[in-house]
């Protein structure tokens, strides 16, 4: 059943992406300074943040593993991470702790990537034994926890108790050897989660916005009965949780609606030290495949430079510096919570 149910995840997930949709990401736009230009040759990707260093600040976001077919995929996105130098996150590795015979399907990302950055990924259910045995399994380097109430309720056979999450968490993080990351899966990260992310002793937390791949649609295309009402428009998105987080103090990434380039600069100038992506890549792997996708990503890569080099922004650190303008939905949600 879990391997149908990833199958499906992958299905509806590229059906439903749409590159063009809008989101919040347009309500930032960049002040342009015609002479803040630098040379391309003096920018650097790399990223840092929590003492971890990364070449590049794109990721591959979670997806999948669990089945055969998802298994391929793990391959083929792999292979990708192997040659472009993004780091990569596991889907849930679930699967693999109820049932073992699944290993191979995940395993898959470290055998093929034997170098790269990798990330386990379990849920906030998940013991830290049980961590550790997906963390041993990719020798990640890192373990993200996904935090997904959401698409659990709108899930007929999803879980309907949350309330043991946040100990969960702080065994974890204990527990699991290697800094963990805590994301959500596209509902958003509130200021109030982050701060108790940080208390817990999280290394990073992903604020997995609203904006692209939508669990809650997902799920309610799976039910055989009873749409749930609340599919479309639950939480924030990425650059509002950007926003309303920047002063916890705890290391942040962007994701959830990154389509382009521009949208990475975007959540870079917002504060995050990494932006990640899923469903946009996606649906590049299954339309045209693994070396399409590669083209995508080292295309991506070099028009992040190109943009940082008209802001004049050697780093993505320096990206925060620049003068962003926020307008529409988003100033909005500033205006509500308080934001300057
Ligand atoms: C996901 N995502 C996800 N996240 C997670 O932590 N564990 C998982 O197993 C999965 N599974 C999964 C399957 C598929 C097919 C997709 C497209 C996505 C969520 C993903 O990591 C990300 O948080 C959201 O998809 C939002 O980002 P995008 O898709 O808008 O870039």
């Amino acid at each position: 059943m879990i391997a149908d149910r990833k199958n499906d995840h992958v299905r509806l997930a590229a059906a439903q992406h749409r590159p063009d949709d809008a989101n919040e990401f347009d309500d930032v736009t960049f002040l342009h300074h015609a002479l803040a230009g630098i040379d391309q040759a003096d920018v650097s990707l790399a990223t840092g943040f929590a003492g971890i260093g990364w070449d590049v600040p794109l990721y591959v976001n979670a997806m999948t593993g669990g089945s055969a077919k998802t298994g391929d995929i793990n391959r083929d996105l792999a292979i990708v991470a192997r040659e472009t130098g993004v780091p990569i996150a596991s889907g849930s590795m679930s699967a693999f702790l109820k049932d073992p015979s699944t290993a191979g399907t995940f395993r898959v990302l470290r055998d093929e990537n034997p170098h790269g950055f990798l990330m386990a990924n379990v849920n906030a259910n998940a013991t830290a034994v049980q961590a550790r045995r997906a963390v041993d399994l990719l020798e990640a380097d890192a373990l993200q926890i996904h935090l997904n109430a959401v698409q659990e309720i709108v899930m007929p056979e999803g879980d309907r108790s949350f309330r043991a999450w946040g100990a969960r968490i702080e065994e974890i993080v204990e527990g699991a050897g290697v800094p963990v990351f805590v994301k959500e899966v596209g509902f958003g990260l509130s200021r109030e989660t982050v701060l108790c992310l940080r208390k817990m002793g999280v290394t990073v937390a992903d604020v997995g916005g609203r904006g692209g791949t939508n669990f809650a649609r997902i799920e309610n295309g799976r039910r055989s009965s009873g749409d749930y009402g609340f599919v479309d428009g639950w939480g924030q998105s990425a650059p509002a949780c950007l926003l309303d987080a920047s002063d916890v103090g705890l290391p942040l990434f962007a994701s959830g609606g990154v389509r382009h380039p521009l949208d990475v600069v975007r959540g870079l100038a917002l504060g995050a030290s990494a932006v990640g992506v899923a469903g946009t890549f996606l649906k590049t792997l299954l339309d045209d495949g693994p070396g399409a996708l590669i083209t995508k990503i080292t295309t991506w890569l070099d028009q992040i430079a190109s943009i940082m080099t008209v802001l004049g922004a050697r780093t993505p650190a320096d990206l925060a510096r620049c003068e962003v303008r926020i307008r529409g939905g988003l100033r909005e949600f500033c205006t509500d919570r308080g934001i300057d």
